[in-house]
């Protein structure tokens, strides 16, 4: 398969204040004037809180915004919580759903985040589908067919294919400093493309879980890894920028 133009996203997570998460946008903001044109796509996904004036900061730029989840209804009576359209009033074009953390902490099943990808494409944003194996199921050897079962339960029947990523992200390889073989997370992708069908030649699946500066080299060898979600390592710019340009 040809190389694409690379999607790099900083999940930030529950990190950041006003001023400690403007300081980070601005820096990478001036990374990404320096360096253009960018040959990689990047999205910041701050939290809720910060999208407003991260995108105060990163405004005229090439870098772009995202949210870490929304809810599944356009509007109602959901205490706390945030619609996909209200992101996009805010300037986002991409929302992470089915983060393992929402998953595990949140007791997210695949059915609510296809409901949630559904939600997200009406209101014109991109999901960023997450899917992974936990360490159980990796040493069981059934890691393929857990992948494969929760790509399909975790998109709509009526997707719309060109607005879509795919987050491969095992559980056991999220901030733990741990992470597949590069040509075995190609092996997952590859198993994503087959369960996405005709839409897997277009759909870009990008890998997370302990993406650094110092492994991103090796995992950008792999024509199949279309991009990282970038957790722990995306608080840094330095660090970030790093994992970005060595997906050129
Ligand atoms: P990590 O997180 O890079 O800190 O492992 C990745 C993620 O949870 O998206």
């Amino acid at each position: 398969m040809a190389k694409r133009r690379r999607l790099i996203v900083a999940n930030w997570k529950m990190h950041g204040r006003l001023t400690s998460g403007v300081t980070l946008a601005r820096d990478i903001v001036e990374k990404a004037e320096a360096n253009k044109p960018l040959e990689f796509d990047m999205v910041l996904c701050p939290p809720a809180t910060l999208i407003w004036s991260i995108g105060e900061a990163i405004a005229g730029s090439p870098i772009l915004l995202g949210a870490q989840d929304c809810h599944t209804a356009t509007h109602g009576a959901y205490t706390g919580d945030l619609s996909a359209a209200m992101f996009t009033d805010l300037g986002c074009r991409y929302v992470i759903v089915g983060h393992s953390e929402r998953r595990s902490q949140h007791g997210e099943s695949s059915e609510l985040v296809a409901k949630k990808v559904e939600a997200a494409q009406l209101a014109g944003l991109t999901p960023i589908v997450c899917v992974g194996e936990t360490a159980e199921q990796l040493q069981s050897g059934s890691t393929g067919e857990i992948i494969r079962q929760q790509v399909i339960a975790s998109l709509p029947e009526n997707l719309k294919k060109g607005q879509l990523v795919i987050a491969y992200e095992p559980i056991w390889a999220i901030g733990t400093g741990q992470q597949p073989a590069p040509r075995d997370i190609a092996a997952v992708h590859k198993i994503i493309r087959g369960a996405l069908g005709a839409a897997g030649e277009i759909v870009p699946v990008i890998y997370g879980g302990s993406v650094a500066p110092l492994n991103a080299l090796a995992l950008f060898q792999e024509h199949e890894i279309d991009g990282a979600l970038v957790g722990s390592a995306s608080l840094n710019s330095d660090g970030f920028w790093a994992i970005a340009e060595a997906s050129r």
